[in-house]
């Protein structure tokens, strides 16, 4: 057990659990508010995280930070952002099975040191771990579970909306949904 998140993060700065620290620039550990009440948890690093060693800071990033912005949320102030896997998989393709699997214990300590009261998962890959192996974007984006001790939804992946820019309003809708939450089961976060 890590007592807290910088140890945490020392740990996974020079992680080799899995075959990604081969191809890996820099680890992109998370980033934002440690003691954030809402985390949104992404797929893993794409080529500009990867280099620069932050989350979300490439195209996808910046649409992102524009929901973010929109229901009053920043990634310096009041959420905290973090990956299903930590290293980049090559050319992005999705993270192994196994690749997650060696990763998601460091997601599962920055939960436990967090105790967020909200969890988002953007995209597929978050949700299938986070909330349920079979879940299904299309179907059930916007929707929140409970899961105590926390509340978790799953949205659009931002890179999706780049491609798919016709389900673009309807992430709107759910970062709408995510703010009435917030109002209801957040202290700190507004
Ligand atoms: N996509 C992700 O899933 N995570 C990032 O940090 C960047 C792009
Ligand atoms: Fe370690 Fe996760 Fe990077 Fe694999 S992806 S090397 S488990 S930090």
């Amino acid at each position: 057990m890590f007592s807290d998140f910088q140890s945490l993060k020392e740990e996974a700065l020079v992680c080799q659990k899995c075959p990604l620290c081969e191809t890996r620039n820099k680890v992109v550990f998370g980033a934002g508010n440690e003691t954030a009440e809402v985390l949104f948890v992404g797929e893993g690093p794409g080529g500009e995280e990867d280099k620069q060693g932050e989350p979300f800071v490439g195209r996808a990033g910046i649409l992102f930070d524009k929901y973010l912005k929109h229901i009053d949320l920043d990634r310096n102030k009041n959420i905290y952002i973090a990956n299903i896997v930590k290293c980049r998989p090559p050319q992005n393709r999705d993270p192994k099975e196994e690749e997650q699997a060696a990763c998601l214990p460091y997601l599962r300590q920055q939960i436990a040191l967090m105790q967020p009261k909200i969890i988002v998962c953007l995209g597929r890959i978050a949700a299938q771990k986070l909330i349920s192996p079979d879940f299904r974007v299309t179907k059930e984006h916007g929707k929140f579970y409970e899961k105590p001790p926390f509340y978790v939804m799953g949205t659009y992946h931002p890179a999706a909306l780049l491609r798919n820019p016709v389900n673009k309003g309807a992430a709107l809708e759910d970062f709408l949904l995510l703010q009435q939450k917030i109002y209801e089961v957040c202290e700190r976060t507004y």
